[in-house]
């Protein structure tokens, strides 16, 4: 660990169970992060398995390149964002791809990162340094509404009171760190018996907008999908409601044997009939185990999903 990048990878076993590496076979890491699956994926496709790993985070990238160096010429490693595997990786030709979403402890436990209102550190929350939002962008000049809205969607009920104080204090002083916020939205939204810190859900959701985490699940899915060959199985790790709503609907998609005109519901006499492209092979998602989860209080929320291509 000389790069004292720390993140305590998970579902590990799970995922190379569900991937079945094999010698020879190329794969995509695309959430490469400190390469705990990239490493586990290398080895169980030795001595001639080939890795494309990515990550959109610098030091990612920095932890990465040291721990993969073993690996010399059976990698290739990217700082880009996963929604653009295409642009390196060609189409077909994986016979796996996983997703390993969020952050990663590094992140977490990085102060000047911003994204934990657990230590005190800037509003950034950028995953890049090269995109343009930040968190302090966000809370500073948002209407209230579209900060309800936002906290809404990531199922903070008190979005509106939350938003409003928000509102009431950056006219005093802007936002600039996460101390400063979180102390907000406590007042905002007193623990009141929840096991969550009340800061919780709202830092949740400064994160996923500032990293625009949505749109790039959906155009990740879709990137890491085309590169797989026929066999080729996609595994996803998410920590969070909404995300794993998005993968369960990606894999109902490529799993049904029709398509439903755009914008329409799914009616038995809408659909017009078509071969599946993928089978969902976890119609529950893994879970870690609970000595993972004591060993590793962050992978608690981990569900993890898994879908061939046909
Ligand atoms: C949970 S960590 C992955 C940890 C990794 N699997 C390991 O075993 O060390 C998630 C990583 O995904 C990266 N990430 C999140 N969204 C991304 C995106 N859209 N494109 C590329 N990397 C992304 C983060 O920067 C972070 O390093």
């Amino acid at each position: 660990m000389s790069s004292g990048f720390i993140h305590h990878t998970v579902l590990l076993e799970e995922v190379l169970t569900v991937l079945q590496p094999k010698d020879g076979a190329s794969y995509f890491d695309g959430t490469c992060g400190g390469a705990g699956h990239s490493v586990a994926i290398l080895k169980a496709s030795g001595p001639k398995g080939f890795l494309f790993a990515c990550d959109a985070d610098p030091d990612a990238i920095a932890a990465a390149r040291e721990r993969l160096a073993p690996f010399a010429g059976r990698y290739e490693l990217r700082m880009t964002n996963f929604a653009d595997a295409g642009a390196f990786v060609p189409a077909g030709s994986c016979a796996g791809a996983v997703l390993d979403l969020g952050v990663s402890s590094h992140q977490l436990d990085t102060a000047m990162r911003g994204f934990s209102f657990q230590q005190e550190g800037p509003l950034d929350m950028r995953m890049s340094p090269s995109t343009p939002l930040t968190a302090a962008a966000v809370v500073n000049t948002w209407p209230v509404e579209d900060l309800t809205q936002l906290f809404w969607d990531n199922g903070e009920s008190q979005g509106r009171r939350i938003a409003r104080a928000l509102e009431r204090d950056r006219k005093m002083r802007p936002f600039e760190t996460t101390r400063q916020l979180a102390a907000c939205v406590a007042r905002a939204n007193p623990r009141a018996g929840r096991a969550k810190d009340p800061a919780t859900l709202v830092f949740q959701a400064l994160r996923i907008v500032v990293n625009d985490e949505k749109a790039a699940l959906n155009s990740g899915l879709q990137a890491a999908w085309d590169l797989l060959a026929p066999g080729g199985i996609l595994a996803v790790i998410t920590f969070h409601s909404g995300e794993d709503r998005q993968v369960k609907e990606f894999f109902r998609e490529e799993a049904r044997d029709y398509d439903l005109p755009p914008g329409e519901d799914d009616f038995p006499h809408l659909r017009q009939p078509r071969p599946a492209r993928g089978k969902i092979l976890t119609r529950k998602p893994i879970v870690p185990s609970e000595s993972e989860r004591d060993r590793n209080p962050r992978s608690r929320s981990a569900q993890l999903r898994a879908l061939v291509k046909l």
